[in-house]
């Protein structure tokens, strides 16, 4: 079976640079992107390319190449529904916020809703893919919605899990680690769809990288990939704390274990802890399936990585207010980056709004720099703790668009996402300009520590003891 035309459900980080890249792939594929976010669809149509929502190295290059071609943003979802014969599911599957489950939890009111519109709306037969990260054992419901409307359609369901990352997405796509497909192979329509989506990523992705499995190791596979990640970054950051106590430094020790071959060099950064829309969500998800089994034991064990996470967030604040003598009441503290990580503008579970949190319950008066967040983001971002009145937020919390201007008479200086910009600035300028003694707290370890402490700064470097 040959595909031509799919419909994707979701404009977001994953449907949008994920279906540029397979419309840039597939010349001959038309692929019409659905949201009910009308502002959202409005901007990936933009005419002027830096206003598309979501910035991802070579995404507007791709998105300039094949909108309008074979490449469609749009808000008419039923058209598009009706149209495609394969639709990629790829709504957001937040972290619940009420009921049974809630703060653990997958909340699959937005999937489940995408089910019953494309069971409305369906008059022919369609191949529906998973594309959004789901709990285990999702596409049963999801089959069980599409099968009970009664209206004679078939459905095969796939699980095709993303494992882009962010700031990377494009490359990640173009050439991905694997792609992984899972569906129903013991039965010939089962067997038709997973080849009608391998067919799809043979156009550019190796045979040998496409794996295909029954769906359900495709969906825990997701939510296992995520573990394993960020349970290195917990790992290695747990190592950064006893680095501080014991003088050893954790780039020497990521390097030194880093090259065993069994280990990789791979995700051994300290930072100041992991955020990301997805990997607290994600163990979160997976630490309530193991509840759910009774594998309690299971479920502790997951669980940790994201207490160590917190842990890590908390003692990078603490040290600050610690350092600075016990009070920052009234010191101006500059964060230079508020994304959860380079060259992305997304902000989502980043540990600057934690830390920053932290800062302000003691009356700290924070100016935050990041070359790609929105001044309106960052507000949003504070504002949605629902710690403190807008009005205190904004008396406490300042954007700078300079960072030498944020970097003004601040008592100390904090490092949360690790700009490669940061490496380069005129750090002797910026002392000149602080009240001494001047602190600068790198929760990334990218300053070069001798040139700083050179300069006459006080140098806190995460996991570095001495
Ligand atoms: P996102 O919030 O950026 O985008 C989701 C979009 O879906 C939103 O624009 C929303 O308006 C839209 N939507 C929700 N319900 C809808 C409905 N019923 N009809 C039409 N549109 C609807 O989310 P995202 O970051 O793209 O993540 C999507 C999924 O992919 C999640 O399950 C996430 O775990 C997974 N994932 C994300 C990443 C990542 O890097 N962000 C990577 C891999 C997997
Ligand atoms: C992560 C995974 O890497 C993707 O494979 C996955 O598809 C995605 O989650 C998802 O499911 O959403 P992403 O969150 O975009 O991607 O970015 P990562 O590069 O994994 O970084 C996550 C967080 O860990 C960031 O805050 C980053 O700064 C931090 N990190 C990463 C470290 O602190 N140290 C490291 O060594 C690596």
């Amino acid at each position: 079976m040959k595909i031509n035309n799919i419909c994707c459900i979701g404009a977001g980080y994953v449907g949008g640079p994920t279906m540029a890249v397979i419309a840039k792939q597939c010349p001959n594929i038309k692929i019409t992107i659905v949201d009910v976010n009308e502002a959202r669809i409005a901007a990936w149509n933009s005419k002027n390319l830096d206003e598309l929502p979501i910035f991802e190295l070579g995404l507007a290059d791709i998105v300039k190449e094949t909108r309008g071609k074979n490449l469609f943003f749009s808000t008419e979802i039923d058209k598009a529904i009706d149209e495609a014969e394969m639709i990629f599911i790829s709504v957001n599957t937040p972290t619940k916020t009420y009921g049974k489950g809630k703060g653990m939890a997958s909340d699959l009111k937005y999937i489940e809703l995408c089910a019953r519109q494309i069971a409305r709306v369906a008059k022919q037969d369609k191949i529906v893919v998973e594309k959004s990260t789901l709990p285990v054992r999702t596409a049963s419901a999801i089959k069980s919605i599409l099968d009970n409307v009664g209206n004679g359609v078939q459905f095969q369901i796939l699980s095709n899990p993303e494992f882009l990352a962010e700031g990377t997405a494009v490359q990640d796509l173009l050439n991905p680690d694997r792609v992984l497909i899972g569906g129903d192979e013991s039965t010939k329509e089962g067997e038709i769809a997973v080849k009608a989506l391998v067919d799809i990523y043979t156009e550019w992705v190796p045979k040998n990288k496409i794996l295909t499995t029954n769906v359900w190791s495709s969906e825990l596979s997701k939510l296992t990939a995520n573990a394993f990640l960020a349970q290195r970054v917990s790992s290695i950051n747990a190592m950064s704390e006893i680095c501080e106590k014991t003088g050893a430094d954790i780039k020497e020790v990521s390097k030194a274990i880093g090259m065993d071959s069994r280990i990789g060099p791979k995700f051994l950064n300290a930072s100041v802890g992991f955020g990301g829309s997805c990997f607290q969500k994600d163990i979160l998800n997976l630490v309530y399936i193991a509840k759910s089994y009774g594998l309690n034991e299971v479920a502790d064990y997951w669980e940790q990585v994201i207490i160590m996470n917190d842990h890590q967030k908390n003692r990078f604040s603490d040290n600050i207010v610690s350092t600075l003598y016990n009070t920052v009441s009234g010191k101006k503290i500059t964060f230079l980056g508020w994304a959860f990580k380079k060259d992305t503008n997304d902000t989502r579970e980043s540990a600057a709004i934690k830390v920053a949190d932290n800062l302000l319950n003691e009356q700290a008066k924070i100016e935050v720099y990041d070359p790609k967040v929105s001044e309106e983001r960052i507000y949003a971002d504070i504002a949605n703790l629902n710690t403190r009145s807008a009005k205190e937020n904004k008396t406490l919390l300042t954007v700078k668009k300079d960072p030498y201007q944020a970097c003004n008479d601040a008592h100390a200086i904090a490092i949360l996402t690790e700009w490669d910009e940061f490496k380069n600035y005129n750090w002797e300028n910026i002392y000149n300009n602080m009240p001494k003694p001047a602190f600068i707290f790198d929760g990334r370890g990218i300053l070069n520590k001798e040139i700083i402490e050179g300069i006459g700064f006080i140098y806190y470097k995460i996991g570095s003891g001495n």
